[in-house]
């Protein structure tokens, strides 16, 4: 798809001057900064990131005014959308938005539309015209991420909690829309430095901007246990008792976890749980000494090596322990997967590891749940519909590489987290201060320019469920540091996961992703300003 140009900066001004003149906000004192003056007062139709499967602009524009109203259906799930659409944009317009069932003509409408099921799980149609704005969809998700659309085409200040100035306006056209993989999703590790109830809250809204799809919290490793288990209660209150570097750590309660769950199923997000097993253990083995082979407890760790800690395999009470852990997690979990790690198990024989893997994934089956594992899963036998998480890089052998092609060739579907394209830990260049590098440097432009569809050797397009990029904690605590690591990379795995893959540019891309620039702004984001990408001006 061809994209339009921006509007060049001092014309956008002046343009956004004059028609900020026209409305009269000039005179209420309301003044954008100027990196939001320097956007076009009407952004292209499809200037959003990930860039939409097809637009056809065309007609006047839709504009939001103090009379305007946001019809849902009258399901609780479609309302629950229009009520979140009408949170974003009130503070910002100052508008009253109520959110109603009935005829409001010049209406937001959000629709379900059951003879639409070729928009699938997560497709929408948005059309904007002069008398309505309409966002269709077969499934509420699909409402939810046309949403996402809306507001990234409407000014970046909408995203801003105090009232700003107008005009509120969404170019003419219609988007229809629908994503090329089911699986889009951002990892976060909350067990090298524990991360709040609040903090995951807050990744879910700036990530579900950008219509990702699956939370992965990696919820337990040697440095902390960060769930609450009753039958094995010591995990957390021992287990998540500190973190890398020292310091109190901390775990989810039952209820912070399920909270997390609510607020992610109301971003139409998956929570997808990780227990890593049968290395990155020590936590839990620091908390109950029968879980070690010679029933010695190890201390807790609080620094960043790898590779040193196992679960005792032959061991009965490794199993008990594994049950009950899965069960517990299971029954907190709507969602459909249970990520049991498997990588790094350097301290576990070969043929312990094939032992343990093989014996756990059927537990996962008994409670319901699909197996999903960090490649090396694919070194023993992948469960029926297992799906494998490849995280290596260019230079990963090729035996390994063809271990995993070979899985997928055999029906285990993967999901792509190449650790020198989208880890988001690994810095940015040499002068990154956070982060690692044993993958390398990976700047804005190499995170997003690839093909996941052709990116493993062998590996079928078929048997390619998506894409994710983690955030390792071994460096990262603060909100700032999350900021700074996942943005602006996160927004091109959005992309890479979502629009199809003839759109693939990158010249076209930095464009749309400068233009987030004064939203991310708006939204308290505090991105890395890569000079790879031409962001507005500032001052
Ligand atoms: C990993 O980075 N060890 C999955």
């Amino acid at each position: 798809m061809s994209q339009p140009r921006p509007i060049p900066r001092l014309l956008g001004s002046l343009l956004l001057l004059a028609a900020a003149t026209l409305s009269g906000v000039v005179a209420s004192g309301l003044a954008a900064t100027p990196a939001q003056a320097a956007e076009p007062p009407v952004r292209p139709l499809g200037q959003t990131v990930p860039v939409p499967a097809s637009v056809v602009p065309g007609g006047a524009p839709f504009t939001l005014t103090p009379e305007t109203r946001i019809r849902t259906d009258s399901s609780g799930e479609v309302r629950a959308i229009g009520d979140r659409l009408a949170e974003v944009l009130r503070p910002s317009t100052g508008y009253a938005l109520p959110v109603t069932d009935r005829p409001s003509p010049g209406a937001i409408r959000l629709r379900l539309s059951g003879k639409d099921s070729a928009l699938g799980e997560e497709g929408y149609r948005l059309q904007s015209s002069r008398g309505s704005l309409t966002i269709t969809a077969h499934r509420p998700a699909g409402l939810f991420r046309g949403v996402q659309t809306l507001r990234q085409l409407l000014p970046s200040r909408v995203e801003e909690d105090t009232r700003q100035p107008g005009p509120w306006q969404v170019a003419g056209g219609t988007i229809t829309d629908s994503p090329r993989f089911a699986h889009r999703g951002a990892m976060l590790d909350v067990s090298r430095h524990f991360l709040t109830v609040d903090q995951v809250k807050r990744y879910l809204d700036h990530i579900s901007l950008y219509k990702i799809n699956k939370l992965h919290l990696h919820l337990s490793d040697d440095q902390g246990w960060r769930i609450a288990i009753d039958s094995w209660p010591r995990l957390a209150t021992y287990g998540g008792s500190t973190q890398v570097g020292g310091g109190p750590g901390g775990y989810y309660t039952k209820a912070q976890y399920k909270e997390i769950v609510r607020y992610a199923a109301a971003r139409h997000v998956e929570v997808v749980p990780e227990i890593d097993m049968p290395g990155h253990t020590n936590a839990a083995l620091a908390s109950y000494a029968e879980l070690n082979c010679d029933g010695v407890a190890p201390p807790l760790y609080t620094g960043t090596a790898v590779g040193f800690s196992s679960l005792c395999v032959p061991k009965a009470v490794t199993y008990d322990f594994v049950d009950d852990v899965i069960r517990e997690i299971a029954a907190l979990t709507p969602g459909r997967y249970i990520h049991i790690g498997g990588d790094e198990a350097h301290s576990t024989s070969r043929a312990d590891y094939v032992a343990f893997m093989n014996r756990v994934q059927p537990i996962v089956a008994t409670y319901g749940k699909t197996v999903i594992g960090w490649h090396q899963l694919t070194g023993a036998t992948p469960a029926e519909g297992a799906i494998a998480q490849y995280w290596g890089l260019d230079g990963t052998s090729q035996a390994e590489k063809e271990q995993v092609a070979r899985a997928a060739q055999n029906g285990t579907r993967l999901i792509l987290s190449p650790a020198d394209r989208i880890y988001l830990d690994m810095k940015y260049n040499k002068d990154t201060e956070l982060g690692l590098s044993w993958a390398g440097y990976v700047e804005v432009r190499r995170s997003y320019d690839w093909d996941p569809g052709a990116y493993l050797p062998g590996a079928p397009a078929s048997a390619i469920a998506g894409v994710e990029a983690p955030l390792w904690t071994e460096t990262i605590s603060s909100n700032e540091h999350i900021d700074h690591m996942a943005f602006p990379r996160l927004p091109g795995v959005a992309e890479l996961g979502w629009s199809p893959a003839a759109t693939h540019d990158w010249e076209d891309y930095k464009v749309r992703l400068a233009a987030q620039g004064p939203r991310m702004e708006a939204l308290g984001i505090d991105y890395y300003r890569s000079a790879q990408v031409p962001w507005p001006a500032t001052q």
